[in-house]
């Protein structure tokens, strides 16, 4: 793979005039993209010249009901990626359900098509009427399309765009996430068989391998208390655990694709990952998170946090907070992690003032500032059906309804475009 690209980068040079002003990493910014696999050291991520690179982009959920991307009965791939790219991101965090390849392995290996999918979501009449409206605005597609095949076009779509994909198991069973008493909680929830979730990991990640954009892999979205069981919830919901079952998704990813790298999510709905930053005891044992435990790919691991403390009276109280959820593991100290730190979901209501307030200006300068990457939730304009209600709006969502304009042009001019800028420059 690396030598591959090394090659492919010393035929682009012999193409190009060279300049006598390039900087000395030549080969590097003229590799081919996306310059993979990734790596880490120490707080940054590096490409395989070793430039750091971080994320600037935004979650498409692909994970609810219907189990493929959201937004294609309203525009066609190329449009929404362009869309993407037209502000400067330069990743997605595309969510994913453990039900879909479960039911891969129920149909004995044949994934489900687009016309059951919708028909299974969203009933025979609405399921029929859906499909066809993604079929004209997506005409590669037909109703005997499989899923997965939408989630290899979306991607083939960002690669070609060179948008950085990164692969998020967002939940087990397909709906909209996230509650405790969802049956999605924790390990051995209703819903949430460990086994059925590494197999899972395991055949996205070995399938993703054809993703020339793939990069990295969430191993799971917001592990929360599972308070619909109480018995469950006081064994197993605590730090310890938690420890035990990361191990297990990561050695899942790693074994069927070492190329990704591995987002780790902590507890309370992904909110803190102090004592795995801070080098305490997880609880109830004592033993320690260490990069150690992850033999051989040590240099894969990256944390991920969200916020969503929209109310915070002020942005040094909201720093705060952030610096002890996880965060500070981008400065370190004695005993302590130094790892990269992305801010995978934080989000507001798409308005004309919003994005003024606290919670949104604090994060917009504090994220850059501390060069840490994030994806914003959401893309979305509406879902194809959220908690019940068909063609749901989604007043957090980047895009209108129909997915054809920016919801809050003035967010987009008077923040988003700069928050973008500033991360990645
Ligand atoms: C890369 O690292 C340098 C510091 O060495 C930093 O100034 C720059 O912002 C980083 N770039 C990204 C994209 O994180
Ligand atoms: C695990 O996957 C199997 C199909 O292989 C399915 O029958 C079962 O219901 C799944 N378990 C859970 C808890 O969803």
């Amino acid at each position: 793979m690396r030598l591959a690209l090394a090659l492919l980068a010393l035929v682009g040079l012999g193409k190009t005039a060279p300049s006598p002003h390039q900087p000395h990493d030549d080969l590097s910014s003229r590799a081919a993209w996306p310059n993979g696999p990734f790596v880490t050291s120490g707080r940054w991520i590096l490409d395989a010249s070793g430039k750091n690179l971080t994320y600037a982009g935004t979650n498409w959920p692909s994970h609810a009901d219907v189990m493929i991307p959201e937004g294609l009965q309203y525009q066609s791939i190329e449009t929404i990626v362009q869309k993407i790219k037209s502000v400067g991101m330069n990743a997605v965090r595309l969510t994913f359900a453990i039900q879909m390849v479960d039911e891969i392995y129920t149909n004995g290996g044949t994934d489900v098509t687009l016309q059951t999918a919708f028909a299974q979501a969203l009933g025979q009449a609405n399921g029929v009427k859906v499909l066809a409206q993604v079929l004209a605005k997506n005409p590669r597609f037909t109703a005997t399309t499989t899923r997965l095949q939408v989630f290899d076009a979306v991607a083939a779509e960002l690669a070609r765009q060179q948008i950085y994909v990164h692969l998020d198991n967002h939940i087990s069973k397909g709906m909209w996430c996230c509650s405790s008493t969802d049956g999605n909680s924790w390990w051995g929830d209703t819903y949430f068989s460990a086994a059925n979730w590494t197999r899972g990991l395991s055949y996205m990640a070995n399938h993703a391998k054809s993703w020339p954009a793939f990069m990295s892999m969430g191993l799971r979205n917001e592990p929360r208390d599972p308070t619909n069981i109480p018995s469950l919830s006081k064994s197993s919901y605590n730090w310890q655990t938690w420890y035990t079952y990361m191990r297990q998704g990561a050695t899942a990813v790693h074994s069927a694709n070492p190329a990704p790298l591995i987002f780790l999510s902590g507890l309370s709905y992904d909110t803190y990952l102090t004592p795995v930053v801070q080098g305490t005891a997880l609880t109830p044992g004592t033993g320690k998170f260490s990069l150690g435990d992850f033999v051989g790919y040590a240099d894969k691991l990256v944390l991920e946090l969200h916020n969503y403390e929209n109310s915070i009276g002020s942005c040094s109280s909201l720093q705060g907070n952030l610096e002890r959820n996880g965060f500070e593991a981008l400065r370190g100290g004695a005993g302590k992690a130094v790892m990269p730190v992305m801010m995978t979901e934080f989000g507001f209501q798409m308005d004309e003032k919003t994005w003024k307030g606290v919670y949104a200006s604090c994060l917009a300068s504090y994220l850059p500032g501390i060069k840490a990457g994030w994806t914003i939730w959401v893309l979305a304009g509406s879902y194809y059906i959220r908690s019940g209600t068909q063609d749901y709006d989604e007043g957090w969502g980047l895009l209108n309804h129909d997915w054809s304009a920016w919801r809050s042009q003035s967010y987009i001019d008077g923040a988003f475009r700069e928050m973008v800028r500033a991360t990645l420059s």
